[in-house]
């Protein structure tokens, strides 16, 4: 037995009020498709089979993950998107179909699913629902028997009040499940091809329809528009939130982190409020972030603070380093344990070694620090002559006076000192004092003006 999951993702999204098709919203910056892929992917799906039509082009374009396309060219319904998928299963296959505008569904609760799974029985995803109003009732027998599936607007007024419903996520064999589809009509209210109809034929062909419910109803919430798509973003970052809290992080306020891709973070290690983090990003142990970060694609080792407002790109930063408030590492800033770099400090392709020290007001791009140096508040690497970038090396124990430029390629042997507002465009050799300065002029009793 394999298993193969089709997802749904032909519909328009009318309620988006959007140009682009709706399984391609964004929940923590991944499109919603995405999830229900990943989800699938996680369940060690052979093959996943979206089904595709209004702006079947812009989601092939989008997704980045490996999948089997098919196109619904006309919305005929549900049943008649499944339809399309079937030529692509093979008989003994157990078939999930999932939706890609319902992305929080976990992997565990598909499991169940699949896990029952019989050459005669279905099984099925439902909840209860306070107001079930819009959506198909869960029909069963006085024994509590799944009878079948009615919608909305094909129900009696008896069946309105059953608050049961369905979510339209089931597991059923691919043979089973063909077969059922090839019975399905569109004559119901919406003229449509239900997918739910399979459930009633398949109880009058003697099957069984086992029903599970998810441990959330999030898991099974669609998104429709933009205010439903901003509630599952809370909900999905809430759920970021408390597994890493659960693995032994602080949060400062759970409901004000946003994580945008994977995160791992070490033990004691305390995150404060409105920071954000992007991409793959991995944070040792007893790190301290300060409040508004912006952390993406980075790694940063055990014990180092950084303070508020630090944005940090492709980057990574060793053990003990203390970084801001209000610093810039930009990608391929390398600082190895130890280092500092403070306030308004710009990093770019640069590696700082072991404790050295960039604490104010610097641009630092292109360059290899050495162990132990000072670089004095706005001191500039000028790597960039227009039209090519070139490379600084700050070697050991060097002290940079405050104001320097150093205009690249150019190197600055071990322990030499620079004095302060230097324009340095030759090496520097080692243990030297290097200066360039314009004397000082004094003019006495200078009259101040007034005001007038
Ligand atoms: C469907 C179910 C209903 C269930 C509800 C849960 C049917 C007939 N009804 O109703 O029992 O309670 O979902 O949300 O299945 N789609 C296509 N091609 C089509 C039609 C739909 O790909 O021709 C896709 C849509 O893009 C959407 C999904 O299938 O992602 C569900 O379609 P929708 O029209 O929203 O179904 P509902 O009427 O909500
Ligand atoms: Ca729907």
């Amino acid at each position: 037995m394999s298993l193969k999951v089709v997802i749904l993702a032909a519909g328009k999204g009318t309620r988006m009020k959007s140009a682009m098709p709706k399984v391609l919203h964004r929940v923590a910056h991944k499109p919603m498709v995405e999830h229900v892929i990943d989800a699938a992917s996680n369940l060690g799906a052979r093959s996943t089979i979206l089904v595709v039509g209004h702006g079947a082009d812009q989601v092939r374009e989008t997704v980045t993950r490996d999948v089997q396309y098919v196109e619904q060219t006309e919305q005929l319904g549900t049943g008649h998107a499944v339809q399309q998928a079937v030529p692509l299963l093979d008989a003994d296959d157990t078939v999930l179909i999932a939706y890609g505008d319902v992305p929080l569904t976990k992997p565990e609760t598909l499991e169940t699913l699949i896990a029952e799974v019989t050459d005669s029985n279905l099984t099925l995803l439902s909840v209860h629902m306070d107001d079930p109003t819009g959506y198909g009732r869960i029909v069963r027998d006085t024994r509590g028997n799944l009878l079948g599936i009615v919608e909305q607007k094909d129900a009696t007024g008896e069946q309105l009040k059953i608050t049961e419903v369905n979510t339209g996520i089931f597991a059923a064999r691919a043979s089973v499940l063909g077969e059922l589809l090839g019975k399905i009509d569109n004559n119901n209210a919406q003229n449509e091809y239900y997918l739910t109809d399979v459930f009633g034929l398949a109880v009058e062909q003697g099957m069984t329809v086992s029903t599970h419910h998810p441990q959330h109803l999030w898991e099974t919430s669609g998104v429709n528009s933009r205010l439903q798509l901003a509630e599952l973003e809370r909900i999905y970052q809430r759920n970021q939130a408390d597994k890493l809290m659960t693995a032994g992080v602080t949060l400062r306020d759970p409901d004000r982190i946003d994580v945008r891709g994977e995160l791992s973070v070490g033990q004691d290690s305390m995150i404060d409020i409105n920071c954000l983090f992007e991409g793959n990003v991995t944070i040792g142990e007893n790190v301290s972030i300060g409040p508004n970060c912006i952390i993406s694609n980075s790694t940063i080792a055990a014990n180092t603070v950084i303070k508020a407002n630090t944005v940090i790109e492709d980057s990574s930063v060793g053990s003990g380093c203390t970084i801001g408030p209000f610093a810039r590492l930009r990608p391929g800033a390398e600082l190895m344990e130890n280092a500092h770099i403070g306030n308004f400090v710009e990093i770019k392709k640069s590696v700082i070694n072991k404790g050295s020290k960039v604490n104010h007001l610097s641009y630092v791009g292109d360059t290899i620090v050495g162990e132990k140096v000072n670089i004095g508040a706005g001191t500039i690497t000028c790597n960039y002559d227009g039209a090519n970038k070139h490379k600084t090396v700050i070697e050991d124990g060097v002290f940079i006076g405050s104001c320097t430029q150093l205009v690249a390629p150019v190197t600055v042997r071990e322990n030499a000192v620079i004095g302060a507002g230097s324009t340095i465009t030759k090496e520097v050799a080692a243990n030297q004092l290097a200066f360039t300065r314009a004397p000082v002029k004094t003019i006495d009793n200078w009259p101040r003006p007034v005001k007038k």
